[in-house]
């Protein structure tokens, strides 16, 4: 059964995938939370009750090894780094409603209820189980301290998660060949009992929920492969000190793995905003306990704004554990790609990132940031941040689009008017209003939160059009009646532009309100009020954004590009660091094959551009889709092994370069007429800058 459109009358809350307290944040971690702020402030203006929260990761093994480094304890190495979040989230408008910790007693207090209730439920069960062992050190080597070769994919991966390979996680005893990350010596594996999480109880119960739930496509197909398989069970102890005690008897020396404290903390979060305003103003259990059948769980609406690496601890683990202590299940998991810098993955170890406060530093407002990175590229696909790419962003359409808009149109009102013209909104202006109202409803519904973005630059285009199509400088002493309309239109569509500002850009929607004359802040303001009649008068305003000089551009990259050099000077080594979270991935990058091949051979290869004008899972195969694509001279069928990798649902419309002569292939029972260029593992999809028609050749 599908849920009820937002607003419903149940209580939301919207939460972020929790960050390791482990090390700075850079523009490529904040990506998750300025998403969730701006899809939480969405929700309440069309109207859903909402709470947003999130905490940090206190827990794991990479803060326990990092605390050791340092010779601090991993409570205070972790606390400072949680200290430092709190702080840093508000400097990009990321106004949690509560942001607590895994460590902390309600969490704590939580986490053991809810291991005791599916204990209790008969869930849980003791193994004994092989546990890698450093013989040197002469101590367990659970998750990340150990790495190896993935069973499932032949990658490198680490003890609990095949991060370079299949993503998928690993149980303790998995990985093969296990390395010990303290010494580097190969370890052992020892027998130690544990505790079990028999996942499989809710394998019929985890098939409907995924066909329930709601969110972005990435998140709702990859974890079908998982739950429609054998479900592995889930060891949810670990041999260490740090973390959080199993409840019960018989496992004084095991604390609860990592993975399950953390997802608890987004109900602990809620459960600490919920006892801060009383229970009256927002009710934890009212969204979290469930009440309700299967079908309908009864509770409020869960929203799980997460990154894509984490799919499936968001929609195996985590539903199946709130099912087995009777919690309500989330409504939707929305997993967004990866933020590269200036084309390539983040690299904390050549120091090559931009931290956040490299860029607060750089004085620009952090609402261009959010901007940029919601809106430069779908959701579910990757995004690269530049000092270029937000400058070109902001130029354009903050400048020279919204700003330029709302400027003319209010400095034309107060110079003329004082204010609002005294006449009544045009019907085309109301109509186009309710049109941008409604693609917001629907960005919300759809969970597009780059179409939040889009929206109120879109209005502008409109209201730049309207305002040329008039002249009504050249209206003013000829048709008075007719200048006061039309202002009277620009400044209703500038009002709505602030409304529909507020989710993505909320410090500059306030800057805006104020200069409309409004009084309270636009963020109470609900959608309705863009079409409210602004104030009779209002000052004189200013400029909302500046425009971001080449020069400025310059010496970042500038200071970016010396300190990747001072950082690589002298290590003579080439490896990235996929994420910078913790750990580094390698990428070993191919030498140029000595062989050529003569250009006569490459002009037989017909390359041409083409536009996918649909794209869809093949049922049954892991990894492929079948898309229709133009080149131009016809339309074409391809298979292409992206169904992991993209939002199949956003790529109609994009531009792509396929090989047009290459033989015919039949790919699980489904013909490929061509191939699809795209680079490297994660198939980045290969486009054009310009838009060249479909059917271009690629010479
Ligand atoms: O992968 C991570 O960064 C984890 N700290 C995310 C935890 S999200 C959750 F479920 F709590
Ligand atoms: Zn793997």
């Amino acid at each position: 059964m599908s849920h009820p459109d937002f607003p419903t009358d149940d209580p939301a809350v919207v939460t972020c995938g929790l960050p390791y307290a482990n090390g700075d944040l850079h523009v490529g971690h904040l990506r998750t939370y300025v998403s969730g702020d701006a899809f939480s402030r969405a929700l309440e203006t069309v109207g859903q009750q909402t709470a947003f929260v999130c905490g940090s990761d206190m827990h794991g093994t990479p803060i326990a090894v990092n605390a050791d480094k340092e010779g601090v304890s991993p409570e205070e190495f972790a606390l400072s780094y949680h200290e430092q979040y709190e702080a840093t989230f508000p400097e990009f408008n990321v106004e949690f409603d509560n942001y607590g910790h895994t460590h902390d007693d309600t969490n704590t207090e939580l986490t053991q209820d809810i291991v005791r209730a599916l204990d209790e439920g008969g869930h849980v069960y003791e193994k004994e189980i092989k546990v890698a062992w450093d013989p040197e050190a002469d101590q367990p080597l659970p998750d990340r301290y150990v790495e190896g070769t993935c069973p499932y994919c032949g990658e490198t991966a680490r003890g609990d998660e095949c991060d370079e390979g299949c993503g998928r996680h690993l149980e303790p005893g998995e990985v093969e060949d296990p390395v010990s990350a303290i010494t580097g010596n190969p370890a052992e594996y020892r027998d130690r009992t544990h505790k079990f999480f028999r996942v499989s109880d809710f394998q019929e119960y985890l098939q409907g929920f995924i066909d329930r739930l709601e969110g972005t496509a990435n998140a709702k197909n990859q974890p079908r492969e998982w739950i429609e398989g054998e479900l592995q069970d889930w060891c949810i102890t670990r041999d260490m000190d740090w973390g959080i005690d199993y409840p019960g008897e018989g496992a004084d020396d095991l604390v609860l793995y990592v993975w399950v404290d953390a997802p608890i903390e987004y109900a602990s979060s809620t459960k600490q905003y919920s006892e801060r305003v009383g229970t009256e103003e927002y009710d934890w259990e009212a969204v979290w306990k469930n009440h309700g059948t299967d079908e309908r769980p009864d509770g409020g609406e869960i929203v799980h704004i997460i990154g894509q690496d984490i799919i499936q601890h968001h929609t195996v683990f985590w539903p199946a554990m709130l099912r087995g202590a009777d919690f309500n299940e989330p409504r939707a998991v929305m997993a967004c790609g990866f933020v590269n810098l200036a084309g390539e993955a983040f690299s904390t170890s050549r120091n090559r990132a931009v931290w956040a406060d490299d860029y607060l530093d750089a004085g620009f407002h952090p609402d261009l940031f959010r901007y940029q990175i919601i809106t430069g590229s779908e959701f579910t696909a990757d995004v690269n941040f530049s000092w270029d790419a937000l400058q070109e962003r902001v130029n354009n359409d903050l400048v020279g689009t919204l700003g330029n808009f709302c400027y003319r149109s209010l400095l034309f009102a107060e110079r003329n008017y004082d204010g609002t013209p005294d006449v009544t909104v045009s019907e085309e202006v109301e109509s186009h209003v309710e049109s941008a109202i409604a693609d917001v409803r629907e960005a919300v519904n759809d969970y597009s939160v780059r179409g939040l973005g889009q929206a109120p630059v879109e209005l502008a285009k409109f209201g730049n059009e309207y305002i040329q199509r008039h002249e009504p400088w050249n209206l003013v002493d000829d048709d008075p009646d007719r200048a006061a309309q039309v202002i009277r239109d620009c400044v209703q569509i500038t009002k709505a532009c602030a409304v529909l500002m507020e989710p993505v850009l909320p410090g500059k929607a306030e800057q805006l309100w104020a200069q409309l004359g409004e009084s309270g802040s636009v963020h109470d303001a609900g959608i309705e009020a863009a079409l409210e009649a602004p104030p009779a008068t209002f000052d004189d305003p200013d400029e909302l954004f500046d425009r971001i000089e080449d020069d400025q551009v310059a010496e970042l990259n500038e200071q970016l590009e010396a300190r990747v050099a001072e950082a690589t000077a002298g290590d003579g080594t080439e490896s990235e660091e996929a994420d910078g979270d913790d750990e580094s991935a390698v990428t070993d990058l191919e030498p140029v094959a000595d062989d050529r091949v003569s250009f006569d051979d490459f002009q037989a290869l017909d390359i041409r551009v083409a536009e996918i004008l649909s794209a869809e899972p093949i049922e049954g195969a892991d990894d492929l889709a079948k898309l229709e694509v133009d080149i131009g001279v016809e339309t074409r069928q391809i298979v292409a092994g992206i169904k992991q990798l993209h939002d199949l649902d956003s790529l109609p419309g994009t531009r792509i370069v396929v090989v047009a002569n290459l033989e015919k292939a039949e790919l699980f029972g489904v013909e490929s007429n061509g191939m699809l260029l795209a680079a490297g593992d994660q198939a980045d999809l290969l486009t054009t800058l310009a838009d060249a028609e479909p059917g271009t050749k690629v010479q």
